[in-house]
């Protein structure tokens, strides 16, 4: 099998506002056009996706949500369903970034459920996982990015991820500077191809993972080049019009 499309995806987390993301798209897309090699997204909060999907129509640049409740409606105050999401043309949703694992007590269940719930209103869940510093000073990185894999597994099936998007992002990595080297990436990416090719080797060959973590123009070129890592996941550089550009360039 050739190599899989590469995806690069947007995680703007909680910046920009109305004023400052205009430019911003309006400049990716000016730099995206005619681009047929490389997928990529843009993952807004969540009240900017009308106004990102007004301004990403016909440009091939996919809507994405950066979280989503596992409930599909009901009392849940302040929450957003993935039928909110699906009103404005949302294709991609992250679930279990580590910001909300760490920061917001999403577990490897609530992870799971949120996974499921995006997948049940058709839309594609781009799935984080990634090891603590001090897990991968103890020996301990596989055995983590494992028991996340497996919530998902279990709750889902492996066949959910004929339609799923993986995220590597190491936390020690992820707005640090600090970037994995291109062997660490290759390493946990082709574990995680490999566990899911235990259970169905065709969907594992398919899968895109991506890396996240300190991605930046100037490295993004080396770690995409290796051979299980089909693309990235970008947070700070993806503000800059010009930076995620050559993030985008780098993965073609
Ligand atoms: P970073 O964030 O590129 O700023 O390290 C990546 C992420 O958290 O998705």
């Amino acid at each position: 099998m050739s190599k899989r499309q590469s995806l690069v995806a947007a995680n703007w987390k909680m910046n920009s506002n109305l004023a400052s993301m205009k430019p911003l798209v309006d400049a990716i897309k000016a730099g995206l056009v005619d681009n047929n090699d490389v997928d990529v997204a843009i993952c807004a909060p969540s009240l900017y996706l009308p106004e990102l999907e007004q301004r990403l129509a016909g440009t091939g640049i996919a809507v994405g949500a950066q979280n989503v409740s596992e409930h599909e409606a009901g009392a849940f105050t302040g929450e957003i369903s993935t039928t909110m999401l699906n009103d404005f043309n949302c294709h991609f949703v992250i679930a279990g970034h580590s910001e909300r694992r760490s920061m917001y007590a999403e577990n490897d269940e609530l992870v799971a459920d949120k996974f499921a719930q995006i997948q049940s209103a058709a839309m594609v869940p781009i799935l984080c996982v990634g090891e603590l510093l001090s897990e991968r000073e103890a020996g301990l990185t596989e055995e983590v990015v494992a028991r996340q894999l497996d919530a998902v597994l279990s709750k889902s099936g492996v066949a959910a991820f004929s339609q799923a998007v993986i995220a590597y992002e190491p936390v020690w990595a992820i707005g640090t500077g600090k970037t994995a080297s291109k062997e660490q990436a290759q390493e946990v990416h082709e574990f995680i191809r490999q566990r899911l090719a235990q259970q169905d080797s065709t969907i594992a060959a398919g899968i895109r993972i991506l890396y996240g973590g300190s991605v930046k123009a100037d490295n993004a070129k080396e770690l995409f080049s290796m051979t299980d890592v089909d693309g990235g996941l970008i947070g700070g550089a993806s503000l800059k019009a010009n930076d995620f550009l050559a993030i985008c360039r780098a993965a073609r």
